[in-house]
């Protein structure tokens, strides 16, 4: 709010050539209290008004005015805005009082569909680190998107099909057993997958029978179909208990086999446009103006690939769903895959291919390194939240044992730490997975603001408050910091909706959080003279707290 009216006033006063927007972007917020509360630097406009920084900076600051400021100053080519403390309390507490859990929420969205692609685990593959970054950072956007005015679409495009299902076909008829599939089915499959990949080596033969097998099943043959849809039933509960966990839901699953009998249409369109070229017997399109390799849509013998599967989905949901944008959150070891995919619906004169953003994201790596199923290194996604949510539970054992509901309680924490770990980094970065820094409860985790929650909502108990007796009227120096960073709250939803980044909204609430416990620290929140008003701060703290960390997936817990 006093942003846009500083950023306004101040792109007034220089005149037509600079905007409201470039200013706005220029404008700081300073470190320190004695600079104010905003400042703007004047040294990008010396070279045009052919003037000192200090010297702009004093013009301009004599003429700004506004209710919500209290004093203008300026200080080494900067100009400093103190804000009306009494006045933009009152305001932003009244404000969050009034919106409760849609404090922050926009409505620039409304009536506009985003589809997400997010999650997308392989069957016969355990789920694993990546496809977790996958899942809780689509969830975190579409919970985002959703605070903007947006409908979501959240698809769970599962990898169910191509050519390796007919090595792990033919593997099950060398080593495959029943009952164990049916006790451990991931662990099971994976094990075969792995021994087929170990024996090929010696014996080549087996890639032919591979070859063989995903035939069957690309002719429908009873038996190839029975155990590919046998493997992907037992796969999706697993799966499923994941997503319990994680309390994810999607708003449709479907496979990439889904699109079987789909893509021949995409091929026609494809030939009726004349994209198609054949190379070395494959039938690619030519992206030489994008500078890109050709996108392979059909392989010598015949079959169809991941891309040809991908434009036919794309055409298929923009046909179902009239997007505004779709974005795929996957690795950005595939962004050649979704730039080659956009070029082509491009050449298809698809004027909606703009709308397809992909959301990629860095690896999780161990000891540096990626991770890979093939050589069964990959660590169990199922495993690392179990553990997190029996270190959360031990925890509640050694200091609150008498808490109630300590289950519920514990899966909370434990399943908010792992998430939590993952959004605080920019996606685009790798991370090195490390269980120990995950679960940590200390320092910059999930565990440390929902116990900042928790101690909030004890203050309220105590304090016997009730929103009825709610008093905007705060007058403390001490509560300044924490109101500002509560006030911030709308315009860094509105930054991570714009910039797909989740780990804005995390780094807002450690924070949010310090101030809360700065003031907690520095105050006796419940001494008699303006308890009431003391206690609608910390309740008005409470609710962006939990709303924040609703957005990323995190569940915020009454006591712990
Ligand atoms: N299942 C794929 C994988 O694990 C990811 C699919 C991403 N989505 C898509 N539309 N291609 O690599």
């Amino acid at each position: 709010m006093e942003k846009h009216i500083f950023a306004l006033q101040v792109s007034h006063l220089l005149g037509e050539q600079f905007s409201r927007a470039w200013v706005y972007d220029k404008i700081e917020i300073p470190k320190k209290p004695h600079l104010g509360d905003l400042a703007f630097p004047c040294f990008s406009l010396a070279p045009f008004l052919r003037k000192k920084p200090e010297e702009i900076a004093s013009q301009l600051a004599t003429q700004l005015k506004h209710d919500l400021f209290a004093k203008v100053q300026t200080a080494g080519g900067y100009i400093n805005i103190f804000l009306d403390q009494a006045f933009v309390t009152e305001q932003t507490i009244k404000q969050v009082l009034t919106d409760l859990s849609s404090y922050g929420s926009h409505s620039f969205g409304t009536g506009k569909t985003i589809v997400l692609d997010m999650s997308a685990p392989n069957i016969a593959k355990p789920f694993s680190m990546g496809h977790l970054r996958s899942t809780v950072i689509g969830n975190a956007l579409s919970n985002l998107a959703e605070k903007c005015g947006y409908t979501t679409v959240k698809i769970n495009y599962i990898g169910d099909y191509g050519t390796q299902f007919g090595k792990l076909l033919a593997a099950y008829q060398h080593w495959g057993s029943e009952e164990k599939v049916r006790e451990d089915p991931l662990k099971e499959l994976t094990k075969i997958y792995v021994q087929f990949h170990h024996a090929s080596k010696d014996d080549p033969s087996l890639i032919d029978e591979g070859r063989e097998w995903f035939k069957k099943l690309e002719n429908q043959d009873e038996e190839a179909l029975k155990l590919w849809k046998w493997f992907k039933n037992v796969s999706l509960k697993e799966f499923d208990k994941i997503y319990q966990l994680l309390g994810i839901e999607f708003d449709l699953t479907r496979g990439e086999a889904y699109y079987n009998d789909k893509m021949d249409n995409s091929v026609a369109l494809l030939k009726e446009n004349q994209l198609l070229e054949e190379s070395e017997g494959a039938q690619v399109v030519r992206l030489d103006e994008e500078e890109l390799p050709p996108c392979m849509i059909q392989k010598s013998n015949g079959t169809s690939i991941y891309a040809t599967r991908d434009l036919t989905a794309a055409i298929d949901r923009y046909q179902t769903y009239d997007f505004d944008q779709a974005l795929y959150v996957v690795g950005h070891e595939q962004s050649l895959h979704f730039e080659q995919v956009k070029h082509v619906l491009h050449k298809l004169s698809f004027d909606w291919a703009d709308q397809l953003k992909h959301i990629s994201f860095g690896m999780m790596l161990t000891g540096g390194k990626k991770m890979s199923t093939r050589q069964g290194k990959t660590i169990l996604l199922e495993e690392v939240l179990n553990e997190a949510i029996q270190q959360a539970a031990s925890n509640i054992e050694k200091k609150n044992p008498e808490l109630q509901n300590k289950q519920e309680i514990a899966k909370q924490v434990g399943v908010g730490a792992v998430i939590f770990h993952d959004l605080k980094h920019d996606r685009r970065n790798d991370v090195e997975f490390s269980l120990e820094d995950m679960l940590t409860f200390e320092g910059n985790t999930a565990p440390y603001l929902q116990y900042a929650h928790v101690r909030g909502r004890s203050l309220l108990e105590k304090g016997e408050f009730h929103i009825e007796k709610a008093d905007v009227s705060l007058m403390e120096e001490a509560a300044w910091p924490l109101v500002k960073w509560i006030r911030h709250y709308p315009e860094i939803v509105l930054k991570a909706n714009t910039n797909y980044d989740p780990s804005l909204i995390a780094k807002y609430l450690l924070e949010l959080t310090k101030a809360f416990n700065k003031y907690y620290a520095d105050t006796k929140i419940l001494q008699k003279d303006q308890q009431n008003a003391r206690l609608t701060l910390i309740y008005v703290f409470t609710v962006v707290l939990k709303d924040g960390l609703n957005l990323l997936g995190i569940e915020a817990p009454e006591h712990m």
